[in-house]
């Protein structure tokens, strides 16, 4: 029997629904099943569900804009100081990177992580492999082993650590200190009813990139890199191979700027463009998403005709140790994401989605920074640092990747 009071949870909240898996379940699955009916917060899953009925927008928030430096205002010699100061950081094993590639990569629709999809250069490496490249060349430049940490999921951890164990690590094992998987949130139906997955369990799904801070913390991450000393550490996504991961500048920038959060910025090409960008939010930092800007904002111009925001958010951040513990204590909030999920219908049939048809819950990394007094923004040239691989054609995908990698590495 189901434990009492897992069944009145589901009666509370209108979830009886979920009461079909048990039967289908042998003894250990049902014990799974009732552990992750104990687990849930529902009051969150029905209030999440609730906001998805709301379009987001930036309230009753103070919004201003953000300043920023652009690296290509810096003269030879302030850019030398900052490197000298951020290759020091470097040089003393102080650096670390984490990426975040526990995403489900549905619009790019490759059958495997993203980190293992190959964007068509001659080479044919993978996004892993680019990158343990740039990091190989960082051994090679400071002397030093850069230890990085890849941030999985649940879903895809174990094709991750396959395929970097089959690549024999691409000549980096030695630097790849950790794979760990970040938190899930369950996912609920266009009714607000969690749904059913394969193993007739709730369909959880990775709770966003914003989950890193709490899996550093409590996969030990972070009392790794405290006991290596680190200071700074560098996260970035796994989908961008333009994304440096071993930048001295950036460094300097941060430590000159004395800030504890630094995050590099690209100008918007259009207000339209779908990136979140910078600005104050009730005086602190922060980033408006495309969904949530309204449609003057996103125009609105200063006297030299530049966007008000235009600084945007591309996931090349860099943090000093010091503020991880501190924004992992309080949960980030989350964002719903519409998206394609297959599932159990209640008659027992596996149902495959055509189109989204569930909504995912998702923390974002950029959240974080409201919690902070200040932090650095320093803007690069869009072709040196962001080649996003989002979708499977068009815009961001595979061939403009390439393409901008190709330019930028003169290949
Ligand atoms: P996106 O938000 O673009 O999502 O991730 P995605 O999973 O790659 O692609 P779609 O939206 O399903 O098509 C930006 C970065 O954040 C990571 C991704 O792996 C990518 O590096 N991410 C995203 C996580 O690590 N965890 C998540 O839960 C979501």
């Amino acid at each position: 029997m189901l434990e009492e009071n897992a069944r009145e949870l589901l009666k509370k909240y209108g979830q009886e629904h979920i009461l079909a898996s048990y039967n289908h379940l042998d003894e250990a699955g049902k014990e799974k099943l009732t552990n992750q009916i104990m687990s849930i917060d529902f009051q969150k899953v029905k209030e999440l569900y609730e906001q998805t009925k709301v379009r987001p927008t930036t309230g009753e928030d103070k919004i201003e804009p953000m300043k920023y430096k652009s690296a290509a205002s810096l003269s030879a010699v302030e850019k030398e100081k900052l490197v000298e100061l951020g290759e020091r950081v470097i040089k003393e094993n102080q650096y670390a990177v984490v990426m975040v590639a526990g995403g489900q990569g549905t619009r790019l629709g490759h059958n495997g992580p993203k980190g293992t999809f190959d964007i068509g250069l001659a080479s044919h490496k993978s996004l892993f492999e680019l990158f343990c490249d740039q990091l190989k060349k960082a051994r090679d430049t400071y002397g030093v082993v850069i230890p990085w940490y890849i941030m999985t999921s649940r879903e895809n951890n174990d094709d991750t650590v396959r395929f970097f164990e089959e690549h024999d690590y691409f000549g980096y094992r030695e630097g790849v200190k950790f794979f760990f998987k970040q938190g899930e949130f369950p996912m609920v139906d266009t009714e607000g009813k969690l749904v059913i997955g394969e193993d007739y369990l709730v369909k959880e799904a990775a709770d966003g990139h914003g989950g890193i801070f709490e899996a550093m913390v409590n996969n030990g991450v972070l009392r790794d890199m405290q006991e290596r000393g680190i200071q700074w550490i560098f996260t970035c996504a796994v989908d961008n191979p333009l994304a440096h991961l071993a930048d001295p500048l950036l460094v300097g920038y941060a430590i000159s700027e004395q800030v504890r959060v630094a995050s590099v910025s690209i100008v918007k090409n259009s207000p339209e463009e779908r990136v979140g960008v910078f600005c104050r939010r009730n005086g602190r930092p922060s980033v408006i998403e495309y969904t949530e800007i309204s449609e003057d904002m996103a125009k609105a111009v200063d006297e030299n005709g530049e966007f008000l925001y235009g600084e945007a958010h591309i996931m090349m951040n860099l943090f000093n140790i010091n503020v991880i513990n501190e924004i992992a204590k309080e949960k980030l909030p989350y964002h719903s994401a519409f998206k394609k999920c297959n599932y159990l219908s209640e008659s027992g049939e596996m149902v495959v989605a055509e189109k989204p048809n569930a909504y995912k819950f998702e923390t974002f990394i950029f959240d974080a920074f409201v919690r902070l007094e200040d932090m650095g923004i320093l803007r690069y040239q869009r072709e040196e640092c962001f080649a996003p691989v989002k979708n499977a054609e068009g815009s961001d995908s595979p061939e403009t990747a390439r393409k901008l990698y190709e330019a930028y590495y003169n290949l």
